[in-house]
């Protein structure tokens, strides 16, 4: 395996003894963002492997949404059945600050899957160089729901690809994950009239659904249930070359970053006319708000439209890929 990463830093947290991996992919277009992820893994090498992939993934995901930011991650590799009270998830945060804080501000970080805006706060006790604290610590708070903005514009954009329409209304969406971005993003669709199928790992989710009216299936099912769009929206690699010919939706839009277990699945979605809007993109409109409100400072009016722009970006990404006739 090629690195093609600029720096890796692995440490044994100095008070919390968890293994804590920075993974900076590049900062050519200038300082790496990317999220800190929180997660159990059977081996921390795996942890170092989603780092490492994540990343990655965050160099394309800045450029796709045109920010002057380079990619990075954070992964804090718990051990398999390591509990974290409220005083190990403090020791945790503490040694995170103080790994990003060693990288002398090309590395700034925020939440991800396992991590809040309160964590955030906690890093920012160690170092400045991270993004959505609350308000009440001097942040712009938790990006999730306008991540969940940046979903629904770009399935508007997908939905008028499909038939010339970007009405919600009536369309069948099944939403895979009910976490901090699946449910503003369910409610939201509930809002504007679409028709929702949608599971979770977590039976406690069912309540949401129930409360919604949306119709609950199992897991396994839920990506092949007929949809107009299907939403990843839990971890990454839902979308296997062994699912594709099984999939019944028409288009495929959600925030799970590395939504393909490899690349050559968008050329199979393509091969069967479902569009898929690239996850770079799809995911991107947390870190375009809080980039807009943290790092140039304007206002909640004019970052909301810069999320809300993400459509056009990805209408144009959809139509140069129709024009050269192939995939992202
Ligand atoms: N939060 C953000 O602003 C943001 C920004 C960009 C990308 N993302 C990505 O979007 C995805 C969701 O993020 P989130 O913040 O909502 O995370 P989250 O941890 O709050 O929610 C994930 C949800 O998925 C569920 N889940 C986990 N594995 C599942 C499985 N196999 N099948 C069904 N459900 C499963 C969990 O129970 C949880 O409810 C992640 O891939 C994340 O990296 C999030």
């Amino acid at each position: 395996m090629t690195l093609n990463h600029e720096q890796v830093r692995i440490v044994l947290g100095a008070r919390s003894g968890v293994p804590i991996i920075v993974a900076i992919h590049s900062t050519e277009r200038g300082k790496a963002l990317g999220g800190c992820r929180l997660w159990h893994y059977p081996d921390w090498r795996d942890g170092l492997a989603d780092a490492l992939r994540l990343a990655e993934g965050m160099t394309a995901k800045n450029a796709a949404a045109g920010l002057q930011h380079g990619g990075g991650k954070t992964v804090v590799a718990l051990p398999a059945g390591f509990v974290l009270d409220a005083q190990a998830r403090r020791e945790v945060m503490l040694d995170v600050g103080d790994l990003i804080e060693s990288f002398d501000g090309s590395y700034a970080t925020g939440p991800d899957v396992g991590t809040t805006p309160e964590d955030m706060a906690v890093i920012g006790e160690r170092t400045g160089e991270v993004f959505c604290r609350p308000e009440a610590a001097g942040g712009s708070g938790d990006c999730s729901p306008y991540t969940a903005i940046g979903v629904l514009a770009a399935m508007r954009a997908v939905c008028g690809e499909l038939d010339g329409s970007t009405e919600l209304r009536g369309r069948r969406v099944t939403v895979v994950g009910l976490g901090h971005v699946g449910t503003p993003l369910v409610r939201a669709l509930h809002a504007d009239g679409a028709v929702l199928t949608v599971t979770d790992i977590d039976p406690a989710r069912r309540a949401l659904a129930a409360a919604l009216g949306a119709t609950w299936v199992d897991i396994d099912r839920a990506p092949t249930v007929p949809a107009d769009i299907l939403v990843p929206a839990a971890l990454g690699g839902l979308l296997t070359r062994e699912l594709v010919p099984h999939l019944r939706c028409r288009g495929i839009v959600g925030p799970a970053n590395n939504q393909l277990a490899e690349p050559e699945v968008a050329r199979l979605l393509s091969a069967r006319g479902i569009i898929w809007a690239t996850d770079h993109l799809a995911s991107a409109g947390g870190v375009v708000y809080a980039v807009a409100r943290e790092l140039h400072g304007v206002d909640h009016q004019q970052a909301l439209e810069r999320v809300l722009s993400i459509e056009d970006t990805v209408r144009s990404q959809l139509r140069s890929v129709h024009t050269r006739g192939q995939v992202a």
